[in-house]
């Protein structure tokens, strides 16, 4: 198979939402924190009838439907989730519903999981299967499926939720440069979840935000490499239009286009860093690897040089991300969706490169080559199909206080049984799955809106 890659996508995000700046009066914080400091506007959560399996259910349900796709032409369904509503069963099992009832049960995959990696696990895994022997000609279907919640305390405001399916096959839109992967993957406790009771990870957030510019970094490396390689000369950010990172936070995306820019410097690779830049950066040439992600003066310089070609390369892939929040593993897939929101028909011939991390941590460092493609299967489609203006425009404000009720009944909601949900749906719109019942044996039960 030719050009394998996303033929379509869609996007699902609650449109339950919290305004950060009204977060950020109400957490006493001093004005700009959330929305200046962190780079944010505005964060979706799960109310007590959503969570990341009736996003998911709501996600695929509307793809399927969208571009028409006959259930049974699904050969493998990948999820990636952090999420854990059942350490054994799969959320891939709870979708597979949608495809008995077509009489499909002939579906590979399951569930990947490394914080928010999983995501672009499942979608490699579903790639490499329709680059393989083992291909028998059906689509691929990847889902990523978080809802990010945190304890009260400085992280709380980066939460965010939401789902993402991406429908993968030959003749794609978006072509996988599947021979220029960089990654790198190591054993640290940045971000984690010890606690099987609480849905809360334990989080060192200065510890995750230097091994995420470590883990750029490393893998910019391997990519660079890799791209010499192969094309027999050297790859610097002038060699790709577009850069989407894994979003936990505006400010920290900032911060790592920032990091190439700086990395470029440092091996004389790029002509966009000018003279004024050079002086700007020189007083950092000296500096350790590990005094260099301490230093934020180099942080604000490499970010104050960097900053017109970060609103050209970068700042299109930051509506959602800003919009919604961590989405987890649906985080950087959410900031692609953003491109192809905001460029859609001016997209073809581009190249976008992707970074994705996840805490514990695993990276890698992607990317694509795009092309206008047939319809259904076309960029400008994919960005009707999904509507984020639309969706972004229909959702409802909750107070900063309702925010944090809600949270309260979700602890409790968290790994237990037994239960009724109110079963109000009227902020859903048509279509929504949602959850109605979780029995005494811990079966969860959804309905459609
Ligand atoms: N106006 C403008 N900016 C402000 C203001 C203000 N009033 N007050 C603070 N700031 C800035 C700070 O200067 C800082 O910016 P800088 O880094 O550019 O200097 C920024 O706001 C954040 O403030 P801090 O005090 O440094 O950090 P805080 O203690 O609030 O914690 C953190 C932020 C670590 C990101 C926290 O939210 C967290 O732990 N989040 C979860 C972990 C995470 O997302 N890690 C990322 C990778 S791993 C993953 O994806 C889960």
């Amino acid at each position: 198979p030719k050009d394998v890659g996303i033929l379509a996508m869609d996007i699902y995000f609650p449109p339950t939402s919290v305004q950060q700046e009204a977060l950020e009066a109400h957490d006493g914080a001093s004005k700009g924190k959330y929305t200046i400091g962190l780079g944010q506007d505005c964060m979706a959560f799960c109310t007590e009838v959503e969570d990341v399996i009736s996003m998911s259910l709501t996600a695929v349900t509307s793809l399927l439907e969208k571009y028409k796709i006959d259930p049974k032409q699904i050969g493998r369904l990948e999820v990636g989730s952090e999420t854990v509503i059942d350490k054994s069963k799969s959320i891939k099992t709870f979708l597979m519903q949608l495809f008995e009832e077509c009489g499909n049960t002939d579906i590979e995959g399951v569930d990947s999981t490394n914080a928010c990696y999983g995501g672009t696990a499942a979608l490699f895994n579903c790639v490499n299967w329709v680059e393989s022997n083992s291909w028998d000609g059906r689509y691929g279907l990847v889902v990523c499926t978080d809802s990010a919640v945190y304890a009260e305390g400085p992280a709380r405001p980066t939460g965010g939720a939401a789902a993402i399916t991406m429908l993968i096959g030959p003749d794609a839109p978006v072509v996988f440069e599947s021979k220029l992967r960089g990654s790198h993957m190591s054993h640290v406790y940045d971000f984690y979840k010890p606690d099987l009771a609480s849905e809360y990870p334990v989080v060192d957030g200065k510890l995750s935000q230097t091994c995420y510019l470590m883990a750029l970094d490393s893998c910019y490396k391997r990519f660079c490499e890799k791209f010499e390689k192969l094309e027999g000369s050297s790859f610097s950010i002038s060699d790709a239009d577009y850069f989407v990172f894994h979003s936990p936070y505006n400010k920290l995306v900032q911060k790592s286009f920032a990091r190439l820019y700086f990395d470029d410097f440092l091996r004389n690779s790029s002509s966009f860093v000018d003279e004024v830049a050079r002086e700007k950066l020189a007083p950092y040439l000296s500096l350790s690897g590990d005094e260099s992600y301490q230093s934020r003066d180099l942080e604000k310089a490499t970010q104050q040089v960097a900053k017109q070609l970060y609103d050209a390369k970068v700042q299109p892939s930051t509506l959602i991300p800003k919009q919604v929040g961590n989405m987890y593993t649906a985080s950087l897939y959410a900031a692609f969706s953003s491109l192809l929101h905001n460029k859609n028909s001016s997209l073809a011939g581009k190249r976008v490169v992707m970074f994705s991390y996840g805490s514990g941590l695993t990276a890698t460092m992607f990317s694509f080559q795009l092309r206008e493609g047939q319809y259904p299967f076309s960029l400008s489609n994919i960005a009707t199909v999904m509507d984020v203006s639309g969706k972004l425009k229909s959702r409802h404000e909750f107070t900063p206080e309702n925010f944090i009720q809600t949270l309260k009944l979700m602890e409790h909601r968290y790994g237990a049984k037994d239960f009724v949900t109110s079963k109000d749906s009227s902020l859903l719109s048509p279509g929504t799955y949602y959850l109605t019942q979780v029995d005494s044996l811990y079966r969860r039960f959804y309905a459609k809106k």
